[in-house]
């Protein structure tokens, strides 16, 4: 899709759309309009939240949108996306977007339009064989009096909803189609489109580095498993620019191990939803350019099922020293982070360390599919990630990790256990779990997003989908962390 920011719309568009708030200024706005276009009569539009009004007029099709009465990124993106989707058998190819009437930012005005046009023609059917959806829309022209701020917020919208859709693609992708080895291909090939540096270990070099947790989980599989670390640094920086390192469960399949799940594996084919929002996180921000320096580690691996398994009741050694006893196989995304975030602060030093995961379904239980767990040892650092996420539409929320949860975690005959034996506080055991990896680093978040990752989603009608969490939320983040430290933005 291509976005056009202009002064005045190209004559004869077939399809003119005009967003709408629901407020005041509504009914001064309609009868400007069918003054303008000579029609009389009635118009049943309130401007709420996603409504639509087409009126057809000639060889045009204009499309009323509404926006609802308290609009920002979140809201207009929303809404664009749903038009694009409910409307698409009468939208033409070629649109225009008259946002003369709407008094925001055309900065965000752009990027909303952009991500939730592209977003809303998101479709995952490359496994059919029949009826595909046509894929109509090509070009979009944006009248707005700013276009330089316009266009600026169309490309940051495009290249945030074309990483997004990729990395729905990769959270919708079987597990015959989406192995470790697919995961880091398609890393080596956005770090090589987006000028950004990415090295895969194979099961040799894990082997090498001493990486016995992720090795643990990958034991049974009958693909090795992989470690993506992907480095940005902006090739213009100048200064200090902070450093923030990365940690995502990349588990390309979970049936639980010999600790085998009794009910809907099939979703497991998306257990890498935290390896896919911090990999597409720096995909952004290498398009974005962003003045800020990122390490992502994802190990890459699947939880299988084998007689060379790991067995409930082993005790496997790790990166960082510490024994583990793994009394539930099913537990293993904490084994692989482990790994991930000792060998990142060791070997990287970031400033900031943050880890995502499809984790526990307790958070799930806890917070629904609204928000994310949020746990972290740095109030600042949560406060800006729960921040970052509202401002952009995903949401995290905090939890304690109060001492007395860690007590859970010891373990009689290791220096400590993967599950505490009792269903209660998940979220927070995994992540005291999580805590003895990180190498005391001050200032660490850990997010789960179990019930965020994959969900309904408006594109699927079956099943649940990819949603793309996380990776909008932290360079959300990113910028922030840029604005309140005064570092300088280049473009
Ligand atoms: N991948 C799952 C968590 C999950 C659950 C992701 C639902 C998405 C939706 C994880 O590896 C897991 O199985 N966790 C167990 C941990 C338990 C055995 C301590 C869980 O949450 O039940
Ligand atoms: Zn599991
Ligand atoms: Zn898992």
């Amino acid at each position: 899709m291509q976005f056009s920011a202009i002064h005045t719309s190209p004559p004869e568009l077939p399809s003119i759309i005009i967003p709408l708030m629901q407020d005041d200024y509504l009914e001064g706005h309609l009868n400007d309009f069918t003054e303008g276009l000579g029609l009389d009569g009635y118009i049943p539009f309130k401007g709420k939240a996603k409504e639509v009004f087409p009126i057809f007029r000639g060889k045009t099709c204009y499309f009323l949108l509404g926006l609802g009465s308290k609009v920002g990124l979140v809201e207009l993106k929303d809404a664009f996306s749903s038009l694009v989707r409910t409307q698409k058998n009468i939208l033409s190819g070629q649109l225009g977007i008259n946002t003369n009437r709407l008094h925001l930012s055309p900065k965000l005005l752009g990027e909303a339009i952009a991500n939730g046009m592209i977003l809303g023609q998101y479709t995952f059917e490359p496994y059919k064989t029949e009826n595909k959806e046509v894929k109509s829309l090509e070009r979009v022209w944006v009248q707005n009096e700013d276009i330089e701020a316009l266009g600026e917020g169309l490309i940051r919208g495009k290249f945030a909803g074309e990483t997004q859709c990729q990395m729905m693609d990769l959270m919708n992708a079987p597990a015959n189609k989406m192995k470790p080895q697919h995961f880091a291909d398609w890393a080596v090939q956005s770090a090589r489109d987006h000028g950004y540096l990415v090295e895969v270990f194979d099961k040799k070099a894990l082997e090498a580095l001493k990486m016995h947790a992720v090795l643990s989980v990958a034991q049974g599989s009958a693909s090795d498993p992989l470690l993506i670390v992907a480095q940005y640094a902006p090739a213009d920086a100048q200064g200090d620019i902070p450093h923030i390192g990365l940690v995502g469960k990349g588990v390309t399949y979970d049936t639980g191990g010999l600790s085998i799940k009794t009910s809907n594996m099939h979703y497991m084919k998306s257990d890498m939803g935290g390896g896919v929002a911090v990999l597409g996180a720096l995909e952004l921000a290498a398009k974005w350019r962003l003045p800020i320096r990122l390490t992502a580690v994802v190990p890459a691996v699947e939880n299988d099922v084998d007689a060379r398994s790991t067995k409930p009741g082993d005790v496997i050694d790790s990166f960082s020293g510490k024994t583990i006893e793994v009394i539930d196989t099913d537990a293993e995304g904490r084994l692989v982070l482990a790994d991930g975030l000792s060998f990142l602060t060791k070997e990287y030093h970031p400033d900031v360390l943050i880890d995502a995961a499809t984790l526990t379904g307790n958070s799930v239980m806890a917070l629904g599919y609204c928000a994310g767990a949020l746990m972290s040892n740095d109030d600042e650092l949560a406060n800006q990630l729960q921040e970052a996420g509202q401002q952009v539409g995903e949401r995290v929320w905090r939890m304690p990790i109060w001492e007395e949860y860690g007590l859970e975690m010891k373990s009689d005959i290791a220096d400590i256990r993967n599950y505490s034996e009792r269903p209660l506080a998940g979220s927070i055991t995994a992540a005291k779990f999580i805590e003895n990896f990180i190498n005391e680093h001050p200032k660490w978040a850990h997010m789960d997003i179990a019930g965020v990752a994959f969900g309904n989603t408006e594109y699927g009608k079956q099943s649940k989908g990819g949603t793309a969490f996380g990776a909008r939320l932290l360079v959300a983040y990113f910028e922030k962390l840029i604005q309140d430290k005064n570092y300088l933005l280049h473009s």
